[in-house]
């Protein structure tokens, strides 16, 4: 069987936002019978759209080299397994993948991970996927958390900022966030049980900032885990405490404009001197090996409703590029990803 193979391929080097102009809508073929012992066809049903994707068209060299162009957008999946040359799967069973932005995908079953799903199959790109891995390590083992810290997160609405919030609620601390919209403060407060939740465009200078999160942070601020960077970072770092752990897990506020050319913010480093805090940050892919790990922990959690979780899902294969777009919107609560079929 011959079948036609949507594709989109990054062609143009984004000088700002990122867009749907950076990529062309291409096809190919698969022909089924050429699959090759071990290998499967997958049909893509849920693809994730995420912001390290900006981050690798900068022109400057990051964890990797810059994404090349007229490559195929890498990406994570959710999959169906269509055919099955493997032991490991049969047609019907659901898994995940790097495969792309691509409707089907033939790859050797050692890179697939098959899913059990007693939730939806989409949470293996959201809760229990890559954000939450590096949530997870990120906060509990880089960030040395403790019950008795104050924590702030900055994109606390957002994939991996919601479950670093609840984590860190469920740990015992005090946590405070920042988001951007009046929908997103009442769902970290009324859903998510933060303890306070700052819109950052209504303090949207550092003094406004700092005084802000000093009401919010009595005690101060032991550990920061920051998505996003820019203002909301400058503040904290009037504020935090002796041994303060900041992570740095992204900076989505400097992605569009900031990465080639920076911007120049607050010199800070001085208050680290003062307070012997550490900054560390950290990549998802750096516990890959400990998946298993974060499951066993995370899944229960999901299961039970103690860890909740939201996905922004838009509808149509077509809509990829303007789905990773929106990520810079603020369109999305909670891990956007789109359903293809
Ligand atoms: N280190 C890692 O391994 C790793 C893994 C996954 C993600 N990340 C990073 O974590 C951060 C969040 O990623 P995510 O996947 O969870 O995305 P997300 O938070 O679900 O979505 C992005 C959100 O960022 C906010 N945002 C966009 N532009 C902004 C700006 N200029 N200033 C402030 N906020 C802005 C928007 O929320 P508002 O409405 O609140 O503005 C938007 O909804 C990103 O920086 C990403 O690069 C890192």
């Amino acid at each position: 069987m011959k079948l036609e193979n949507k594709q989109w391929y990054y062609v143009k080097r984004p000088e700002a936002q990122i867009g749907a102009e950076n990529y062309e809508l291409r096809k190919d073929v698969i022909d089924t019978s050429e699959l090759k012992e071990n290998e499967i066809l997958i049909r893509s049903k849920y693809v994730s759209v995420d912001p390290y994707m900006r981050i690798h068209q900068s022109i400057h060299n990051t964890w990797e080299k810059p994404q090349e162009l007229n490559t195929l957008q890498g990406s994570g999946v959710v999959g169906e397994v269509i055919e099955s040359r493997s032991d490991k799967f049969i047609p019907g069973d659901f898994v995940n993948a790097y495969t792309g932005w691509q409707e089907y995908a033939v790859i050797n079953a050692d890179q697939a991970r098959k899913l059990y799903p007693k939730i939806p199959v989409s949470t293996a790109l959201s809760i229990l996927g890559m954000p939450a891995r590096v949530a997870y390590f990120g906060l509990l083992e880089e960030g040395e958390l403790k019950s008795t810290d104050t924590v702030v997160v900055s994109g606390a609405a957002g994939a991996v900022g919601s479950i670093v919030v609840q984590l860190a609620k469920l740990k015992g601390c005090r946590v405070v966030g920042t988001a951007g919209t009046q929908e997103k403060i009442d769902y970290l407060q009324n859903e998510l049980g933060i303890d306070v939740a700052l819109n950052y465009k209504e303090h949207d200078s550092l003094e406004k900032m700092t005084k802000a999160l000093a009401e919010a942070c009595p005690e101060g601020i032991d550990v920061y885990y920051d998505n996003v960077g820019g203002n909301v970072t400058d503040a904290v770092f009037n504020l935090i405490n002796h041994k303060a752990r900041i992570l740095i897990c992204g900076q989505i506020s400097q992605y569009n404009h900031g990465l080639d050319t920076p911007e120049m913010g607050p010199r800070f480093l001085h208050k680290m001197l003062y307070t012997r805090a550490k900054i560390q940050g950290i990549l998802s892919r750096d516990y890959n090996h400990r998946m298993d790990e974060m499951l066993a922990e995370m899944e229960p959690l999901v299961q039970s409703g103690k860890l909740k979780y939201k996905e922004t899902i838009m509808d149509g294969f077509e809509n990829l590029p303007a789905a990773l777009s929106g990520l810079f919107d603020g369109s999305n609560k909670g891990k956007m990803l789109v359903k293809i079929y």
